[in-house]
């Protein structure tokens, strides 16, 4: 699972200044393993093309290119891309993977172009997420599927974790679904889920998952 080594340490807030910083700041920053939440949505789809959004050091990628996707990685860190890519070389995997160096905020990705669509954890505070999330939306094929993940608000669960993501950083699945045109899609599930209780553990964060699953017609 994809989070912060150190768990609930306290951090400094996250800005779009400092994710090199924070990434040149350990050897891995994330685990290297898939999201749960990808896991549960991705195991039984037929692979086919995939664009992973913020995709930090691949852990999700590197899995669906295992699987036999075909997948463009996108994140605004060359620090992360890179290690990506030095992995996705070690197992094998370079000629899957397309790690691609934008910015969600100004580059579009191709309309209607992948088989899945995915992003988790992709908070930011100075993002117009509307607009993000509509091209990721439009990025998805006939058939395709929607799937962004991010982690749920709440004091409930305290400062620790949300140290890292300054006001205005999380959004809901809610969010998300707002932006989508309901006539494109065959169906749009919000829900919480519980975070996988392995990456809660080993991560010491155990907020849960606010996660959209969308099918486009
Ligand atoms: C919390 S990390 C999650 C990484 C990965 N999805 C995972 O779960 O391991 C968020 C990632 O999104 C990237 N990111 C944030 N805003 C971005 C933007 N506007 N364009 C491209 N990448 C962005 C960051 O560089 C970072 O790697």
């Amino acid at each position: 699972m994809s989070e912060h080594e150190h768990g609930a340490a306290r951090r400094p807030a996250i800005t779009r200044d400092s994710y090199d910083e924070l990434y040149r700041s350990a050897a891995a920053v994330w685990t290297g393993r898939p999201n749960g939440q990808l896991v549960a949505e991705a195991s039984d789809l037929v692979p086919g093309t995939a664009l992973d959004a913020g995709a930090g050091e691949g852990g999700d990628a590197l899995w669906l290119a295992s699987r036999g996707w075909r997948v463009t990685a996108v994140d605004f860190s060359p620090v992360a891309l890179e290690r990506g890519a030095a992995k996705a070389a070690e197992l094998g995997l370079a000629d899957r993977i397309d790690w691609r160096h934008e910015d969600l905020d100004t580059w579009t990705p191709p309309a209607r172009a992948f088989d899945l669509v995915t992003a988790h954890y992709l908070h930011a505070a100075w993002t117009d997420r509307a607009a993000m999330f509509r091209g990721l939306a439009a990025a998805v094929a006939p058939g395709g599927t929607l799937l962004v993940v991010g982690h749920q608000h709440g004091e409930q669960w305290g400062h620790g974790h949300a140290s890292a993501h300054e006001a205005g950083a999380l959004f809901t699945a809610e969010d998300v679904a707002a932006v989508l045109d309901p006539a494109e899609w065959a169906g749009i599930v919000t829900e919480t889920r519980d975070r996988d209780p392995d990456a809660a553990h080993r991560t010491g964060n155990p907020v849960p998952d606010t996660v959209l699953v969308g099918r486009r017609r």
